[in-house]
């Protein structure tokens, strides 16, 4: 099927060579929001303009798109534009990849060279698997969350949508890293994790808690009068996490609002 890949940053190229090498579709070309982009090549590839082209594009029989982004919150926000536009959100498999034939697999997931997801395991929609990562038994990765290259989850371990699992760290048995949260690259994880917040170093410690109800008003950039338990804004998640450095992958991003909750955990199938 031709297939547009939404993003054209870093994780754009990785997304490019999965498919070159998955060949089970075929990259006719990237959309970015990024002007500087547009009309140029990138890794062979051309850059067709931005996400308003889905609709031109779609009325010229694409139908299918890998969304490349690294930001956690604009990457959910697309799967929702894609939605909007009837497009088919696809995945990008990378061939070396081991999935246990009992795991479940969401859509648009993109899942790096070498990872590991063993038996009956759980991957959300949207979700990252990156490089050579490993998902143990019975684990369940909530809706775009994104795990990166070389960390170790092992069995039972529940991320919650929206986390970011820094390069190379360790997440022991039975543990649940709350939604949003963000683990700092090389930490090693041995109780649970608050969502929304940053805990780094072995063993993780936290650095930053969640938001207080006024500073999650400001991320969003309107008031909000209930409490931050029962507010709803991956948008402004992923403001958060760009502060923070968090999605390093996200040099190309939609602006694109979500409507979707702050759903705890939320694995779509
Ligand atoms: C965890 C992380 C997001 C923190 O970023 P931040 O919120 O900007 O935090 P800061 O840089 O202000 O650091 C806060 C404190 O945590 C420490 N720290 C930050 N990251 C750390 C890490 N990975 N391990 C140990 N300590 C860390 C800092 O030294 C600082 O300590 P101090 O207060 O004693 O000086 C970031 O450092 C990180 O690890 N990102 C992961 C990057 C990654 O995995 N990239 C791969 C993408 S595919």
């Amino acid at each position: 099927m031709d297939t547009l890949i939404l993003g054209a940053g870093g994780h754009g190229r990785v997304v490019l060579d999965i498919l070159y090498q998955a060949q089970t579709h075929n990259p006719v070309g990237f959309l970015d929001n990024n002007k500087a982009l547009h009309g140029r090549r990138v890794d062979g590839l051309p850059v067709l303009g931005g996400m308003d082209q889905l609709p031109v594009l779609k009325a010229r029989g694409i139908h299918g798109a890998v969304i490349a982004i690294g930001d956690n919150g604009v990457r959910r926000a697309m799967g929702d534009l894609l939605d909007q536009h009837s497009f088919e959100v696809l995945s990008a498999i990378h061939p070396s990849a081991q999935l246990a034939r009992n795991a479940t697999i969401g859509r648009g997931v993109v899942i790096a060279a070498g990872a590991m997801v063993c038996a009956h395991c759980q991957i959300g929609d949207y979700v990252i698997l990156n490089t050579g990562c490993i998902v143990d038994h019975e684990s369940m990765i909530g809706t775009a969350a994104h795990v990166c290259p070389g960390v170790r989850l092992a069995g039972h371990v529940t991320i919650e949508s929206g986390a970011f699992i820094g390069i190379g760290a360790t997440v022991v048995q039975n543990v649940r890293v709350g939604f949003e949260a963000v683990i700092g690259a090389g930490a090693v994880v041995l109780t649970n994790v608050e969502p929304m917040t940053t805990v780094v170093g072995v063993p993780a410690r936290s650095v930053k808690d969640a938001p207080s109800a006024e500073e999650f008003a400001s991320l969003l950039g309107a008031n909000v009068a209930q409490s931050h338990h029962e507010a709803q804004a991956p948008s402004a998640v992923s403001k958060r996490a760009r502060n923070q450095g968090a999605s390093p992958n996200s040099d190309s991003e939609s602006g694109v609002a979500t409507s979707d909750p702050r759903d705890p955990m939320h694995i779509v199938r």
